[in-house]
């Protein structure tokens, strides 16, 4: 068996938690790869509504394993939060596995993450202050602490050194936490209750994940795994700087999770029938007037986890074909295309006009030299309960595919997991 890989094309927020919740039924595991709390993933179904920021998203199905690989940041915090909201509709712990390599996330590195954020000052990243930046970096500078060494007796020494080697950067940055506020505590409040926290994360099943998903594979189980973030936001290829600190392109999922290339089955790639963004940076595509705003309030755009408004703009094809061949995605879901429905005309950008001359390939620095060249297309009527699709929407939908190179597998018209559907 294999591992399939779903993940965003975008800036993220193109609608991941949806459609994992959706798939979740055709496979045995599903498993966070990469990420952390800056993730917020919305699952809508029987009238409830949940953000998940740390559990995977196939977590209110049955007979489901959740793992959180050895790729994603961990705030125990966080996730005991998230966990407690969730158990009242699962049974949470008996369907959760995490991995004894995830790195932890300190209430120092939070810290350190509104510092470097205050110290960038007008180019800052616009991060969501979970401490994603400076933990990955602890991480890659071999300094960082993971769940594994919660069971080992020189933790709290190690815990106590961590913690002041962040408290003295903080400080020589000049930076004042007094203020600084976390899930609504300062610093002190927030401490106690992240090493509550802690404690209780010790009753949790701490495995080796890496056999977990390999065992699976090998007994002919089925893996999901589901990405975090978006494509234009992967430390290598998105567009840096704005970007986070992991790689969420689908070989993220390798080194993520612990198998091999070979592993990987089918990779599907998502995107919202328009785009947006969170926090700064290019977006070639961004609308200022009233259709941004009517996007926004349409689409109801306001950050799952940060409730930041997003910024919103017309769909960009040459960015999409880009994550389509960075990714290797083999199926297409498109989201939010009820948000559309009703436009007299709908915009995509099909290329870019840099220096007078139109291209589609993404230069190394995308900025506002990148000027989008829209294609029209007659709008379209939300699609009839029974699944059909009226014709534009059709027509729309195979252009689409001949752009991208690829075939449509979802297509998503509304939020619940019902307003979904599948091509076969
Ligand atoms: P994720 O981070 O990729 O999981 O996406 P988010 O949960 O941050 O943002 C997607 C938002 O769109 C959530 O509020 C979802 O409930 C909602 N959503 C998902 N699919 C659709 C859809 O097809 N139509 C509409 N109107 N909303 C959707
Ligand atoms: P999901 O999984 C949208 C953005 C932040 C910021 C940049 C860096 O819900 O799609 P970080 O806190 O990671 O250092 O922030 O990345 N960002 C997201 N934007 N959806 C997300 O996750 C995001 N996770 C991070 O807004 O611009
Ligand atoms: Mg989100």
């Amino acid at each position: 068996m294999k591992v399939d890989v779903l993940l965003g094309m975008q800036w993220g927020d193109e609608g991941k938690g949806k459609a994992v919740d959706v798939l979740t039924p055709h496979y045995d595991v599903v498993a966070r790869f990469q990420g952390g709390p800056n993730a917020g993933h919305t699952l809508e179904f029987e009238g409830h509504k949940m953000v998940l920021h740390t559990i995977p998203s196939g977590i209110f199905r049955e007979n489901t394993r959740n793992v959180i690989g050895n790729g994603v940041i961990i705030d125990p915090y966080v996730m005991g939060q998230e966990i407690k909201e969730a158990s009242a509709y699962t049974d949470v712990k008996s369907k959760l596995f995490i991995s004894l390599k995830a790195n932890l996330i300190l209430p120092t590195h939070r810290l350190l993450d509104h510092a470097n954020e205050a110290a960038m000052g007008s180019r800052k990243i616009g991060s969501t202050l979970k401490g994603i930046g400076p933990t990955y970096t602890d991480k890659t500078a071999r300094k960082g602490l993971r769940i594994g060494d919660i069971l080992s007796p020189d933790f709290d020494t190690r815990y106590r050194m961590l913690k002041e080697a962040h408290l003295r950067q903080v400080e020589s940055m000049g930076f004042d936490y007094a203020e600084v506020c976390m899930e609504g505590m300062p610093f002190e409040t927030y401490e106690k209750a992240w090493l509550e926290a802690l404690e209780h994360l010790r009753s949790y099943q701490l495995v080796s994940t890496e056999y977990l998903i390999n065992n699976a594979l090998s007994d002919g189980k089925s893996v999901l795994a589901e990405g975090a973030q978006g494509t234009l936001l992967d430390v290598d290829f998105g567009t840096y700087p704005y970007v986070t600190s992991s790689n969420t392109i689908a070989a993220g999922a390798c080194s993520g999770l612990g198998v091999g290339p070979s592993a990987i089955g089918r990779v599907f790639g998502l995107f919202k029938a328009y785009c947006t963004r969170v926090g700064t940076g290019v977006f070639p595509t961004e609308l200022f007037d009233e259709t941004g705003e009517y996007l926004r309030k349409q689409g109801q755009e306001f950050g799952a986890t940060t409730k930041r408004p997003r910024r919103c703009g017309w769909i960009d094809l040459p960015l999409l074909k880009y994550a389509c061949m960075l990714n290797g995605v083999t199926d297409l879901m498109m989201m939010k295309v009820d948000v559309l429905n009703g436009f007299e005309t709908v915009k995509a950008c099909t290329d870019y006009e840099i220096d007078g001359k139109v291209t589609r390939e993404i230069p190394f620095c995308l900025d506002g030299a990148a000027h989008p060249v829209y294609t029209d297309f007659p709008g379209w009527e939300q699609p009839s309960e029974g699944g059909r699709i009226s014709e534009n929407l059709e027509k729309y939908l195979h252009f689409v595919e001949n752009y991208l190179g690829r075939g449509f597998y979802l297509l998503s018209y509304g939020p619940d997991r019902e307003e979904t559907l599948i091509f076969k």
